[in-house]
């Protein structure tokens, strides 16, 4: 690998969590630590590209050489990737929340003699599946997919629905949120490939690596 290798690629990677407000002093949003999403804006730019993350609200410093677009909400995220097209890559390993509620209140919500509050939540948009699927789609949309059961199957099925080139599954039932490692299947059109247990940094590396050659052979 060359620091060269992905000069003049444009890559937008999206990582952390996303958080949804309930009002002014609450939310919905999960436990990403954004490492992985990280790692791999790192590798790549490390190799000259031109890498966009469009990250959640995460305690991490931003990689040398990479442009960082700050998010918090899944809508603003999708519409912060849209901002970045065209682009020859996208990479989306945020932890984007399946859900939103309906309304916010403009003022924190008070206890009350009627009990608790009823939440109605709302489907946030996919954002891989968007940008798998668009006009102005990215040659290259990857995507990850935690899984807890039946890993291959599930993960071949959701490549598929969501329409990317490549999608990256991890059992998460091995391996916790927040933690330095990670195991995953690698599955493409062309088939499945296990990849070992290794760091975060080392699968982002492999990764890049598998970028590279994927613009290299279609020139
Ligand atoms: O459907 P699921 O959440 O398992 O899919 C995971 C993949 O889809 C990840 O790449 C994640 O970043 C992406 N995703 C997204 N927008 C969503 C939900 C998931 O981009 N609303």
């Amino acid at each position: 690998g060359k620091t060269t290798d992905l000069v003049g690629r444009r890559i937008i990677v999206t990582a952390g969590p996303t958080v949804e407000p309930i009002d002014p002093v609450r939310f919905i949003s999960n436990h990403s630590s954004g490492l992985q999403g990280y790692a791999i804006a790192s590798a790549l730019a490390a190799k000259g590209a031109d890498v966009r993350l469009v990250s959640g609200p995460v305690s991490l410093p931003t990689p040398p050489s990479v442009q960082r677009i700050n998010v918090r909400t899944a809508e603003d995220m999708k519409a912060a990737c849209l901002e970045q097209l065209p682009a020859d890559a996208a990479i989306c390993v945020a932890a984007v929340s399946d859900w939103r509620p309906e309304s916010v209140s403009n003022r924190k919500m008070k206890k009350s003699a009627d009990g608790p509050p009823t939440l109605i939540l709302r489907e946030n948009p996919d954002i891989l599946a968007t940008l798998s699927q668009m006009k102005e789609r990215p040659t290259l949309v990857i995507g990850f997919a935690a899984e807890t059961d039946d890993l291959r199957k599930h993960a071949e099925q959701k490549r598929r629905r969501k329409g990317c080139d490549w999608l990256l599954a991890n059992d998460v039932s091995k391996h916790r949120f927040g933690g330095h490692r990670n195991q995953v299947l690698f599955l493409t059109e062309m088939g499945t490939e296990d990849w070992p247990e290794m760091d975060k940094s080392a699968l982002a590396e492999r990764l890049s690596e598998q970028v590279v050659a994927f613009f290299q052979k279609q020139g």
